[in-house]
C-alpha cells in the first residue's frame, strides 16, 4: 500500500487510525491462555472486583419490569437527575438534567463531544502521558492533537507555562485528565487553579475526564476545574462513568455533564448514531449512583496495598525506576535503562513495544508499552489484579530482566 493512502474502499480518515494499544495487549495476552500459557496481565484497565450486588439486582429488576425497550437517545431522565445529583454531592456544581447525555462508556461520551466539536484545522492540547483514544478520536474528525510533554519531575502534571506556549488561536480545546491513566498523577488544586487562570483568557473549551476520581491513595483529593473556577462552567465538559467506580465496564455507561448546546448537539449525534445507551444499564447506573462511594472505598483499600506492593517489586528491579503516583489504579515506571540490552537470544532491546513483546513472550507478564501512551522509555502497569498475582508477575518480571545482556 502507498503511504497516505487508505487501502481501497476505506475513508481517508481511518488510513491513520491506530486500534487501541491496550485492547491489543489484552488481545495477545487472551491469545497465548488459549494456547494453555497461564499470563499475569497487567495491562488490564478494568476493576477485578465483581459489579456490587445491589447494583445487578437493579440490571435484573430493570428486565423483569420491562425496561427493555428504546429510551430517550440521551438517556432516561431519571438518570441524568440522578447524575445532576452526583455532580451537586461531590462537585459542587449545579446543573440542569438539559445539560447531560448519558453515552454508552466515557470513551464515547469523549467521542461524541469530539464530534461535536472539532473540524479541520482546530488543535487540541493533550497533556502526554495521555489516555490512548484522546490523539486518536481527534484525528478521526480531522482536527490535530496538540501532544503538550510532560515532565515526571513535576509528577507529570501539566505546567501553566507549558500550557501557555501551547495555546494558540486555533486551540479548540483541552483536554484534562486527573487522576490520570496512565501515570495515576493527580493535579493538586493550586496547580489546577494555575491552569485555570492561564485558561480564563483563552476561549476554548475545556474537557475533564473525570473517570478515576475516587481511585485517591495517600490523602490525595480530586477536584474538577469548574468547582475551582466557577467562570469556566460555561466552556467545561466533564465527563465521568460507572465503569471504573462500580466495576461496571461491561455495562457501558458514562456521561457528560456541560454547556447546553454541546450537549445537545452530542445527544443528536447519539440519536442518529448509537440511539440510547442500554436501557437495563441505565437503571443499574442508576442504583450504582445513588448507592455512593462505600463499594469504591473498599477497592482502593485494597488498591492501596497493592500499589504498594507493586511499586516497592518494581524499584527493586535494576534498570526499572517507579514513582508513587497518588491516583488511578496504574503504575508507569522508567525502563529507559534497559534500553541497548539483548534478550537471551539476542534480539536487541530499544523501545518500549520491543521490551513489553519480551516480557509477554518469556516472562508471560502483558504490561502496554509508553510509546502507546505518548510516553516512551515507560510502561504501564496496571494493579487491578490479585495481590498473589502481582507477586508471582513480579518474580516473573525480574527474572526475565535479569536475563537481559
Ligand atoms: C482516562 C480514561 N477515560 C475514559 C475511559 C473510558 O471508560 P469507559 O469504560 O466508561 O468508556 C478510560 C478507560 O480505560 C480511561 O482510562
Amino acid at each position: 500500500m502507498t503511504s497516505g493512502r487508505p487501502p481501497a474502499g476505506l475513508a481517508r480518515r481511518v488510513a491513520q487510525l491506530q486500534p487501541s494499544a491496550t485492547h491489543a495487549i489484552t488481545a495477545k495476552a487472551k491469545a497465548l491462555e488459549a494456547r494453555g500459557i497461564r499470563v499475569i496481565d497487567f495491562g488490564v484497565g478494568e476493576p477485578d472486583f465483581d459489579t456490587p450486588q445491589t447494583v445487578k439486582d437493579a440490571g435484573i429488576a430493570a428486565i423483569q419490569e420491562g425496561w427493555t425497550k428504546y429510551t430517550p437517545p440521551a438517556g432516561l431522565d431519571e438518570l441524568k437527575q440522578t447524575v445532576v445529583e452526583k455532580l451537586k454531592r461531590d462537585q459542587g456544581l449545579a446543573y440542569h438534567p438539559n445539560q447531560i447525555v448519558i453515552s454508552c462508556g466515557a470513551k464515547h461520551s469523549l467521542y461524541n463531544i469530539a464530534q461535536a466539536l472539532f473540524d479541520e484545522g482546530d488543535e487540541v492540547l493533550i497533556p502526554a502521558p495521555y489516555w490512548v483514544s484522546y490523539p486518536e478520536q481527534v484525528r478521526l474528525q480531522g482536527a490535530t492533537p496538540v501532544i503538550v510533554p510532560t515532565e515526571e519531575s513535576e509528577g507529570f502534571c501539566l505546567s501553566p507555562a507549558a500550557l501557555t506556549r501551547a495555546l494558540t488561536p486555533r486551540t479548540k480545546a483541552v483536554i484534562l485528565n486527573s487522576p490520570n491513566n496512565p501515570t495515576g498523577a493527580v493535579y493538586p488544586k493550586s496547580l489546577l487553579e494555575e491552569l485555570g487562570r492561564v485558561l480564563l483568557d483563552h476561549h476554548c473549551v475545556i474537557i475533564s475526564d473525570e473517570i478515576y476520581e475516587y481511585f485517591l491513595y495517600d490523602g490525595a483529593a480530586h477536584w474538577s476545574l469548574p468547582t475551582l473556577l466557577p467562570d469556566l462552567v460555561g466552556r467545561t465538559v466533564i465527563v465521568n462513568g460507572v465503569s471504573k467506580s462500580y466495576a461496571m465496564t461491561g455495562w457501558r455507561i458514562g456521561y457528560a455533564a456541560g454547556p447546553a448546546p454541546i450537549i445537545q448537539a452530542m445527544s443528536s449525534i447519539q440519536s442518529q448514531s448509537t440511539s440510547n445507551p442500554t436501557s437495563i444499564s441505565q437503571k443499574a447506573a442508576i442504583a450504582a449512583i445513588r448507592s455512593g462511594t462505600g463499594f469504591v472505598t473498599g477497592m482502593v483499600t485494597a488498591f492501596d496495598q497493592r500499589r504498594r506492593a507493586m511499586a516497592d517489586g518494581l524499584q527493586r528491579i535494576t534498570g526499572i525506576t517507579c514513582s508513587l503516583p497518588k491516583g488511578g489504579f496504574y503504575l508507569f515506571p522508567r525502563v529507559s535503562a534497559l534500553f541497548g540490552r539483548r534478550t537471551p537470544s539476542g534480539q536487541p532491546i530499544q523501545t518500549s513495544t520491543e521490551l513489553a513483546a519480551y516480557l509477554l513472550e518469556s516472562a508471560h507478564v502483558a504490561v502496554v508499552p509508553g510509546g502507546a501512551f505518548g510516553a516512551e522509555g515507560y510502561l504501564r502497569f496496571s494493579y487491578a489484579l490479585p495481590i498473589e498475582q502481582i507477586r508471582t508477575g513480579l518474580d516473573q518480571l525480574r527474572d526475565a530482566i535479569t536475563a537481559l545482556r
